[in-house]
């Protein structure tokens, strides 16, 4: 696992957005697996400039995102399809066939799941996940307690999460109790992981993570068992973290 400690927000998400960046120049075909939140939002700024400036091309490119709140309308603001739609998509030359978010309406939840699994597969697997981390260590909707095996599936949300979340609802009454969610073991079979953390309020999980054991009560420390993990945190998130860690990955471009 490769931990980069960057000193502000701003390039954190360079560094990622350049680590995608890269792996879409080599593979202009690549999977990409998104998420959703306000941590990756600086990445797809940065990747949509790069698109706008420096041409960078997704039109071959294939996304998956982590998760989709159930029972919210696609076109609702709160879903994840409108975040994603809004936020990167409409500003990026990605065809919509190539777009595939969870469906939190689909009459059949557990056989979109299980479809949602065979597609991914379909397309060859994910070369890169984007991920962030919950304040109390969830990865997608994998809240604490979730197996580390497992697949996309309906989970009921934490309620530290859904109180997390309340800020973009009107009240806490309003956020969706159940999400669909790729699991810890869908998560892992990425080819590569790309974990972002920003903020004092993320530093402990981010501690747990990194440097505590390997547990399902804190799911994000399941990427330690990954071959091939880029975290990148900026100060504040790094701030209980014990070791030394460097500013630059080793290679910056993969
Ligand atoms: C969203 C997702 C969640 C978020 C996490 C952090 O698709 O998978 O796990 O990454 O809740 O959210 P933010 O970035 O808003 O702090």
């Amino acid at each position: 696992m490769e931990v980069v400690v960057k000193g502000t927000y701003e390039e954190m998400s360079c560094l990622a957005a350049q680590v995608v960046a890269g792996i879409v120049c080599r593979k202009p075909r690549a999977v990409l697996g998104l998420a959703t939140g306000s941590t990756p939002l600086g990445t797809y700024k940065e990747l949509i400039r790069m698109h706008k400036v420096e041409k960078l091309d997704f039109s071959q490119v294939v996304t998956f995102n982590l998760d989709e709140y159930v029972g919210l309308p696609e076109d609702n603001d709160q879903s994840y399809h409108y975040f994603m739609r809004e936020n990167f998509f409409k500003h990026i030359n990605v065809v919509r066939a190539n777009i595939h978010i969870p469906d939190g309406n689909a009459e059949d939840l557990e056989e979109a799941c299980a479809m949602y699994e065979i597609e991914i597969e379909e397309f060859g697997g994910i070369d890169v996940q984007i991920l962030g981390i919950g304040s109390n260590g969830h990865i997608a909707f994998n809240e604490p307690g979730s197996s580390l095996g497992s697949r996309t599936r309906i989970k009921t949300l934490d309620e530290r999460t859904r109180r997390d979340n309340a800020r973009f609802f009107k009240s806490i009454a309003e956020v969706p109790k159940y999400c669909v969610t790729m699991g810890i073991g869908t998560i892992l079979e990425a080819r590569k992981i790309i974990l972002l953390a920003n903020g004092a309020g993320k530093a402990e999980a981010i501690k747990a993570a990194i440097e505590g054991p390997i547990s399902a009560s804190v799911p994000a420390s399941a990427v330690q068992l990954h071959p091939d993990v880029l975290v990148i945190v900026d100060k504040a998130a790094a701030a209980r973290l014990e070791r030394e860690y460097p500013s630059e990955p080793h290679r910056l471009v993969r």
